[in-house]
């Protein structure tokens, strides 16, 4: 049984499609007073249920409505509850940079740990990350779809794949392989939620094609700052951007205008506000999705799908 919070309508719609199954009936609202209230409105007693819901912003309201159907579907009797999370919010909170701050990464796997059974999500903001989580996790990665999408010529004459900071090395590395492109490396540091600063770039850049990956773009200041430092590095103002998961929070649609980037691939694993101009091309990850839910409902095998380390 299927069942979509309300964070993502159009995915929930898809993955129900590409899944051969209905999405459940939902009651979601809010008291006067601000606290959500969830009912299910189908019978799951004995059912294997599916609880969509990328905890993309407002990630507190998207997680506890999460949370909110895990409940409502132990208390009417389901079998078993897996949660697909497509997005997971607070995962850059994996560490603590300074005394007396919280781990928010660790919050969140506790509370989605206290209610579900099994976790699936795409392109966690590090692997590592299933190590904050009591339940398992299924890790897989949206690489496939998005390289398929990407794979034409231009890409692949003379183009370079681009780390735009430290963090998302090993991504760039897997991206590299995939496309056969060497990569290169912005090195980046953040100044504050809103601002970082690259201090240059390692890797040949000079002469080629940018293309930039990461696993998500929020308010486009890191692609922003690799794109000046790539332009200053001597690469083709040609840039293509990569990511899973497009926030674009804040002005980050403004903002990533006025680089004037030739492609933007994402997915569709939030809802985002409409791109203006921007050249956004959207992969669906809900064939991926559905794929995983029809296996783990016949326990079929998942490892061609799953990243590891
Ligand atoms: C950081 O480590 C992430 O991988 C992204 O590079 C970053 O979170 C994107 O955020 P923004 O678009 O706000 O720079």
């Amino acid at each position: 049984m299927l069942i979509a919070g309300s964070a993502n309508p159009q995915l929930a719609t898809a993955v129900s499609t590409a899944a051969g199954a209905p999405l459940a009936r939902t009651a979601i609202h809010r008291f006067p007073d601000g606290e959500l209230h969830v009912a299910l409105g189908d019978s799951v007693r004995g059912q294997d249920v599916y609880l969509l819901q990328p905890t993309s912003p407002p990630v507190e309201t998207h997680a506890f409505e999460l949370m909110l159907l895990a409940d409502a579907a132990r208390r009417a009797g389901a079998a078993r509850i897996t949660g697909i999370v497509p997005y997971l919010g607070y995962a850059r909170q994996d560490r603590r940079a300074g005394g007396r701050e919280a781990l928010g990464a660790r919050v969140m796997a506790d509370l989605l740990g206290s209610g579900l059974e099994r976790v699936v999500a795409v392109d966690l903001h590090m692997p590592a990350l299933e190590g904050f989580f009591s339940v398992p996790i299924e890790h897989l990665t949206a690489l496939g779809v998005l390289v398929e999408r990407l794979a034409l010529p231009e890409v692949n004459e003379r183009g370079v794949v681009v780390a735009p900071d430290l963090g998302a090395a090993r991504l760039a590395d897997r991206y590299a392989r995939a496309l056969e492109l060497p990569v290169a490396m912005v090195l980046k540091t953040r100044l504050g939620g809103t601002e970082v600063v690259a201090r240059g770039v390692t890797g040949d850049v000079r002469g080629r094609v940018p293309v930039i990956v990461d696993d998500m773009i929020s308010t486009g200041a890191t692609v922003a700052a690799a794109v000046a430092a790539l332009l200053d590095a001597g690469a083709l103002p040609d840039v293509t951007v990569v990511a899973t998961h497009a926030l674009l929070v804040q002005d980050a649609i403004q903002r990533l205008e006025r680089l004037g980037l030739r492609r933007l691939v994402v997915t569709d694993s939030v809802q985002f506000a409409t791109p203006g101009a921007l050249p956004v091309e959207v992969v669906s990850i809900a064939p991926l999705l559905a794929d995983v839910i029809n296996r783990l409902h016949r326990d079929r095998s998942l490892a061609d799908l799953l990243v590891h380390g």
